[in-house]
């Protein structure tokens, strides 16, 4: 059986923050920014929360569809900025969009969030126990960022992307294989230090800034430069692709470094590659969707085109997943 995403769409916030912002108050500035990252602007969520900027995108992910909402049977929400540890951002997205017939669940993976979703969304529809998934990527990083700490809250963006995902006829098209992995050891690198069980909020939790990122850049930089560039050469050599097989390298948008380094270690040239990090900087699990739903609404991708998708984030979490791109 094939399973595709046959709807695509995405919600970024109107309000843009440029890098001179930072400049501010920060010592920081436009061209560090831009050279060691290809960050330009990012855009930040002032109006609600995560599963906010999901319904907006969902509303316009079902009407493209033409579908009535109550056949949606299930809601998976990747996110590591969620409305609440509990209840999960997918039942509020449940409750907000009214989809009187959907279960679902979040999924914690950070910017890898949306490939282990999708993975376990095609393995749901695949099993038969959903017929029609709603799958978010979506993250308000601005929420958990110190604004203060000019080592990370350059990086980040909010933002959301929304996928349909069902059976669709044509064997050869849709989700076609997976390479994912995950290994805690790098999870001191790239953490949020309070308000779980390990370290539940305490006055002094939020006096030493623990319930903001933490990241140590360069460890994390070394380890996704090599884990994203291996895994896409992997999934390649896997299946039998060359680099002229591939239409789109789809890669989770950290860093532009990052990103040059995976398209050169699988060949493909960088007009090939799916770049926007420069408008929205990372906005973790939504990076992935946003990227495939402003190709598809520019028309940039055709039905058959060979896209890898590749990402790395925190835990450490990478992986990549080959898709046939199924719509029109
Ligand atoms: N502005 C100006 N200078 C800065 C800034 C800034 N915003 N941030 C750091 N610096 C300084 C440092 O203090 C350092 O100065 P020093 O040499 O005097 O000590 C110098 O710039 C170089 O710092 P590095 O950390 O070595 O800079 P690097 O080139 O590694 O870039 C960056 C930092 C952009 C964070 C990079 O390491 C990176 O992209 N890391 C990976 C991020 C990532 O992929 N995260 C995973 C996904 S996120 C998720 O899963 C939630």
């Amino acid at each position: 059986m094939a399973v595709s995403i046959t709807s695509i769409a995405h919600y970024l916030p109107d309000n843009v923050i440029p890098n001179t912002y930072f400049e501010t108050y920060l010592d920081t500035n436009d061209e560090w920014i831009k050279s060691r990252t290809g960050i330009s602007e990012r855009r930040f969520e002032n109006n609600g929360s995560t599963s906010d900027m999901i319904v907006k995108a969902a509303l316009d992910c079902i009407e493209k569809r033409g579908i009535d909402k109550n056949e949606i049977d299930c809601v998976l929400v990747a996110t590591v900025t969620p409305d609440f540890m509990f209840p999960s951002t997918a039942a509020m997205v449940q409750s907000k969009l009214g989809l009187t017939n959907a279960w679902g669940y979040d999924i914690s993976a950070a910017c890898s969030g949306y490939l282990f979703a999708l993975a376990t969304a095609v393995n749901l529809v695949k099993s038969g126990i959903s017929k029609k998934l709603l799958l978010c990527g979506a993250d308000k990083m601005s929420s958990i960022m110190n604004m203060n700490d000019r080592s990370h809250c350059i990086l980040f963006g909010d933002g959301a992307g929304v996928t349909l995902i069902e059976e669709i006829e044509d064997e050869d098209l849709g989700y076609k294989d997976q390479i994912l992995k995950i290994d805690g050891a790098g999870g001191k690198f790239l953490n949020q230090k309070a308000g779980g069980s390990s370290q539940p909020a305490t006055i002094e939790t939020v006096k030493n800034d623990w319930h903001y990122i933490y990241q140590d850049g360069q460890p994390v930089f070394k380890a996704a430069v090599k884990g994203m560039a291996d895994v896409s050469r992997e999934i390649m050599d896997k299946n039998g692709l060359k680099s002229e097989d591939i239409a789109w390298l789809v890669p989770h948008q950290a860093n532009l470094r990052i990103i040059s380094a995976t398209a050169d270690r699988m060949g493909v040239s960088m007009d090939k590659v799916m770049v926007n990090i420069n408008k929205y900087g990372n906005t973790t699990a939504a990076t992935i969707p946003i990227c495939l739903s402003e190709w598809h609404d520019s028309k940039q991708m055709k039905k058959g085109d060979n896209l890898i998708l590749s990402s790395f984030g925190a835990g450490f979490t990478w992986g990549a997943i080959w898709l046939k791109w199924s719509m029109d």
